[in-house]
C-alpha cells in the first residue's frame, strides 16, 4: 500500500506514522511473497502490535484535543483492530506459523488501514481546520 494525499489527516505526525505502517506492512508482504514469512512473522507481530499501540494512543489524544466528532468511533475501531491482531498472535503462539493465516492477516491489515483512515482518521482534518 502507498500513502497518498487522500489519507491526509491534517496532522504531520499522524501522517508520518501512517506512512510507516504502510511501508512496514508492504515490506513484510515482500518477505511473505519471497517465502521467508516464517522466520520474520514473530518479529512482525511484535513490532506491529507495539507500533499501532503508540500510534493509536497518539491519534486518540489528537482527536480528543481537537474535539473531533469521530474520536469515539476512532477508539472503538482501534480496539477492534487490536483484538483481531491479538487473536492471530494467540493462534500463532498455539499452532505455529501458517502462510495462509499470515496472508489473511496482511490482507485484513491493508483493508482495515485504508478503510479506517479514509472514514475515521481523516475526519481530524476538518476538526483541525475548524479550530484554525
Ligand atoms: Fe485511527
Ligand atoms: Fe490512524
Amino acid at each position: 500500500m502507498k500513502w497518498t494525499e487522500e489519507y491526509s489527516t491534517g496532522d504531520d505526525e499522524i501522517d508520518r506514522q501512517h506512512r510507516s505502517l504502510f511501508e512496514y506492512t508492504a515490506d513484510f508482504q515482500e518477505v511473505l511473497t519471497a517465502g521467508h514469512g516464517e522466520g520474520a512473522y514473530d518479529g512482525f507481530l511484535e513490532f506491529l502490535s507495539a507500533y499501532v499501540k503508540i500510534h493509536f494512543g497518539y491519534e486518540e489524544q489528537c482527536m480528543q484535543a481537537a474535539r473531533c466528532s469521530a474520536a469515539c468511533r476512532n477508539k472503538k475501531e482501534h480496539g477492534h483492530f487490536l483484538t483481531l491482531l491479538e487473536e492471530e498472535t494467540a493462534r500463532y503462539q498455539a499452532e505455529g506459523y501458517s502462510h495462509e493465516a499470515a496472508t489473511a492477516l496482511l490482507d485484513m491489515i491493508d483493508d482495515w488501514l485504508a478503510s479506517h483512515i479514509l472514514r475515521v482518521d481523516t475526519r481530524l482534518r476538518d476538526s483541525l481546520a475548524d479550530r484554525g
